[in-house]
């Protein structure tokens, strides 16, 4: 089997929901494992609780075999996972550009003394805002930026991040338009090639269709089904829980 990051026995309730329900999934490294399902289904929480932001109420993330607890979002970053958000969080009265320097911010006495020159740190941050093609917004304050650009520059983070195991994407393509769709279609294959695992939460079939290598469909908080892609789409209970509405 490829090694891979795990998700085992996740659980998590809000009240009276049971948002994840007792879910074990594999995310291969190498492989884009793509989610679907119907609003509310879970997806989110999933990407929540393994990214340390909402942490689930019990459940385990392996990587490479290895039991890992992940309770905030920083150990999550240690750990080597990274995601992003449906409804971006950014910092809005800072800059795009500000955004970004602020990801590689050095955490450690060390790295601020000396792993990175400022010339280093430009260069990072320019390449980062080519790739997205935000170079033209670079000096706008993120509150001006357009609901398309402000997932931009949610994705231009992740580059910079640079996790070492697993990207997790919450709908990265939503409200982007086609010339954008192409650079992040782009990356997420590039990140992939890199041997990350990939998660990808997404709504437009056609990009699942031809981005997932192994596709997971979650209904009310449970695995629904998975498999090869176009065979789980055309299972008769998935087309009746999500595709057929
Ligand atoms: N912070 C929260 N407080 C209360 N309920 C929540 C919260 N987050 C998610 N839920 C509920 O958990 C369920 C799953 O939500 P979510 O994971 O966001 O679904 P999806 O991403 O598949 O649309 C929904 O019923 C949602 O209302
Ligand atoms: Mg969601």
């Amino acid at each position: 089997m490829r090694p891979s990051c795990t998700l085992q026995s996740a659980v998590k309730t809000f009240g009276g929901v049971c948002a994840v329900d007792n879910v074990t999934l594999s995310f291969p490294f190498g492989m884009i494992t793509g989610i679907i399902g119907p609003n509310g289904s879970g997806k989110s929480t999933i990407v929540h609780g393994m990214s340390g932001v909402v942490p689930f109420d019990s459940g385990i993330v392996h990587i490479g075999g290895i039991a890992l607890p992940i309770s905030s979002p920083y150990d999550a970053y240690q750990r080597g996972i990274c995601r992003t958000f449906q409804e971006v969080r950014v910092f809005e009265h800072m800059t795009v550009r500000e955004n970004l320097l602020l990801m590689l911010a050095q955490r450690t006495i060390g790295g601020s003394l000396c792993e990175h020159t400022h010339t280093t740190l430009t260069k990072k941050v320019d390449d980062a805002l080519s790739r997205v093609g935000l170079d033209g917004k670079q000096h706008e304050y993120a509150e001006k930026l357009s609901y398309g650009q402000r997932k931009l520059l949610e994705i231009a983070r992740i580059l910079l991040l640079d996790a070492s195991a697993v990207v997790l994407f919450d709908e990265p393509f939503a409200g982007l338009f086609k010339v954008s769709i192409e650079k992040v279609r782009e990356i997420i294959l590039e990140l992939k090639d890199q041997g990350k695992a990939i998660v990808l939460i997404e709504h437009n079939m056609e990009l699942i269709r031809e981005l997932s290598d192994h596709l997971v469909v979650m209904d009310g908080g449970i695995v629904l089904a998975q498999g090869i892609p176009h065979e789980v789409l055309s299972l008769p209970r998935v087309i009746e829980a999500y595709i057929g509405k």
